[in-house]
């Protein structure tokens, strides 16, 4: 049996006398399109902050494709292939779109000090920074300072640095939060682009979007996973309607 892209057992977490993860047991496969959903406050950020290295777990493991990395600082576990994308903290607002691009490119190769000189001599790192622009769409906007464009393009270049950093397995939190209906159908589009030989998982309210794009949605409530399945049997299980969206949807 293949490891999985991210796997998460019996997690816990405390802050102070709460305890906010109450044992989660997560699954994720290589290569899917993976969404937690659940209430406000549920713990699905806290989630996140303990999977990328942010917060100390309570107790628990978690795996990225197969090996441990609970509480392993978040380089490492960056540089192990997981991102998490949609921090508007990951862009250099002064720098270009492409800059941001090099930048990610370069810092994944392990270049970490006066690396532009260098940069432009190396045709393949030109070609694939190229190529991540058009990906995202970013292309015509090449040479715009990354604080001035749009929120949309923000959240788009955020994307192109996560692809540029050599990611593989990749979280989402609320990546249509704030979009208008044209600029999140945008935003779908590309998520669904950049999941080919990806794993993706998404946290999200919209749940046009989450059933949109998730293969496997798993239901969190206050710190627990109380389901996870097809988007079908999520759809028809009661408790989860009960849970998630009150009593009178179920
Ligand atoms: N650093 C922290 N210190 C203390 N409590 C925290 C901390 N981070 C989160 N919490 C608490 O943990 C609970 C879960 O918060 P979290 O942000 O993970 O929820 P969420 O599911 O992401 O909610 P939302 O859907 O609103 O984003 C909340 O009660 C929150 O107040
Ligand atoms: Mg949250």
């Amino acid at each position: 049996m293949t490891a999985h892209a991210l796997e998460l057992r019996n997690l816990r977490k405390s802050f102070g006398k709460t305890e906010i993860i109450r044992g989660v047991e997560l699954a994720i496969e290589k290569g899917r399109i993976h969404a937690v959903i659940g209430p406000n406050g549920a713990g699905k950020s806290t989630l996140y902050n303990l999977i990328t290295g942010l917060h100390p777990v309570t107790s628990g493991r978690i795996l990225l494709k197969g090996a441990d990395i609970t509480d392993k600082p978040p380089y490492e576990i960056a540089r192990r292939g997981l991102s998490r994308s949609f921090q508007v903290t990951n862009i250099f607002p002064r720098m270009s779109v492409l800059e941001n691009v090099r930048c990610a490119m370069l810092w994944d190769l392990g270049y970490r000090y006066s690396f532009w000189h260098f940069v432009g001599r190396r045709r393949d790192l030109a070609e694939r920074s190229e190529a991540i622009m058009e990906q995202t769409g970013l292309g015509s906007r090449r040479n715009v300072p990354a604080g001035l464009l749009s929120y949309s393009d923000q959240r788009a270049l955020e994307i192109a640095i996560t692809l540029a950093s050599g990611a593989d397995v990749i979280l989402l939190d609320e990546p249509t939060a704030g979009m208008s209906r044209s600029e999140t159908e945008q935003a779908v589009a590309l998520i669904r682009k950049i999941s080919q030989d990806r794993t993706l998982v998404i946290v999200e309210h919209d749940m046009g979007v989450v059933f949109d794009l998730a293969e496997t949605i798993s239901v969190l409530v206050y710190g627990q996973i109380v389901a996870s399945g097809p988007p079908a049997e999520i759809r028809a299980n009661t408790a989860v309607r009960e849970a998630y969206l009150g009593p009178e949807a179920a």
